[in-house]
């Protein structure tokens, strides 16, 4: 029971140990072979041709950036209801953020306002956005392939922000695969899916982005340069950072990975239950999943805005980790002074956030687990 205390939480267990301290022991502490081998296993996994792994999932969206040569005059586009991270990478790269109102029932971006902001764009004669980050909100796919069919004849760039959605799949496509994208970025961080303590990933089947992530990723630094003068000669050609996911985390990835599996079957079995104990009731809203298989990061429900702040207090004082995903992009004081709207332009989102709470989701938990917590819920919205 003391793990519905946290709406997140990572699972490590001896395996997962054993591996870290054999990586001490070993040549390698920094990126070396174990980083290599978490690269194979993760494209393998999701089914792309390459896999960078990096210090984090915001390093990732950051060397995403660089790797599309987005920079200052460019504008990129998000859905607000995100972690800030998708929106401020592109600020990392002197660009604009621009927004876009996500769907009422994905609660993803809306491909449709997708369509409408760039009439809006061309009618106003606004320069089009370089890139898309399509977020996959909570482990449900976003349409990506309808955005594509959308943005592609204009030239707009897609980067899938996956960081919620390892172990995701649409019924044509594991997400990370970049059928519709030019790069899927995932995070590691301990309340994801699988958990590196901090890290990230970027996956293309782009040959040139790959180089771009690997070289951005290590400052800049090009080792392969051939001198008979200097053998020992490596160059720095761009400006880059230090990225490196370490071989000690890496080690973790790689027993984590191996119950990716095993993690989704069973959040899908919590998410069964909830729905199981919520679907039906008045005045509780669910994500439409649609076909997907969702990777289950989040459990959100909408409530009546009304009785969101006092189920919330409700929750907590029954020792439940109860959350809000998201403050939406733009009510944070760093955009509003941006001035990327409010409210008023984004209504599907203000009208989620209102509504949103996000319950205990995680694979320490047990069905009896969420039971409590849809016993606690309906009787503070008094709606059993
Ligand atoms: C949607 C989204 N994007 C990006 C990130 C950033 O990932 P990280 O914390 O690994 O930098 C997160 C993490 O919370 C996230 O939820």
């Amino acid at each position: 029971m003391a793990h519905v205390k946290q709406y997140g939480r990572q699972l490590i267990d001896q395996e997962d140990i054993r591996a870290v301290t054999e990586t001490l022991g070993s040549d390698f502490l920094t990126q070396g072979p174990k980083a290599a081998e978490f690269e194979s296993e993760l494209a393998r996994t999701v089914g792309s041709s390459a896999a960078v792994v990096c210090s984090s999932g915001t390093a990732g969206l950051h060397l995403a950036m660089l790797a599309l040569e987005i920079g200052p005059g460019d504008t990129v586009w998000t859905a607000p209801i995100t972690f800030v991270a998708s929106a401020n990478v592109a600020l990392y790269v002197g660009a604009n953020v621009d927004l876009v109102d996500i769907d009422d029932g994905s609660w993803n971006i809306s491909p449709q306002r997708v369509a409408e902001k760039i009439e809006h764009y061309r009618q106003t004669r606004k320069t089009l956005p370089k890139a898309i980050v399509v977020v996959h909100f909570a482990g449900c796919p976003a349409d990506t392939k309808t955005i594509r069919e959308i943005v592609e004849p204009h030239g707009i760039r897609i980067i899938e922000d996956a960081s919620h959605a390892l172990g995701a799949s649409t019924p044509t496509e594991r997400v990370g695969s970049c059928q519709h994208s030019d790069m899927t970025v995932f995070s590691f961080h301990p309340v994801k899916n699988i958990t590196t303590g901090e890290g990230g990933a970027v996956t293309t089947s782009s040959a040139l982005l790959e180089s771009r992530l690997r070289q951005g990723r290590t400052h800049g630094i090009n080792r392969d340069v051939v001198s008979a003068d200097e053998p020992w000669r490596y160059d720095q050609e761009t400006l880059g950072f230090n990225y490196r996911l370490s071989d000690i985390q890496s080690a973790l990835g790689l027993t984590q990975i191996k119950k990716l599996n095993q993690f989704i079957v069973h959040r899908s079995r919590l998410h069964e239950h909830y729905l199981g104990r919520l679907s039906g009731l008045p005045y509780i809203k669910l994500q439409s999943l649609g076909e997907h298989q969702s990777a289950h990061h989040l459990m959100v429900v909408r409530v009546p805005h009304r009785r969101r702040l006092p189920t919330y207090r409700f929750l907590q004082e029954r020792q439940i980790g109860v959350q809000v995903h998201y403050l939406p992009i733009y009510e944070h004081a760093y955009y509003k002074a941006l001035g990327v709207g409010d409210r008023l332009q984004y209504p599907a989102s203000a009208a989620y956030y209102s509504e949103t709470l996000s319950l205990p989701m995680h694979a320490n938990l047990t069905v009896q687990d969420i039971d409590r917590v849809c016993d606690s819920l309906i009787e503070a919205l008094d709606v059993g």
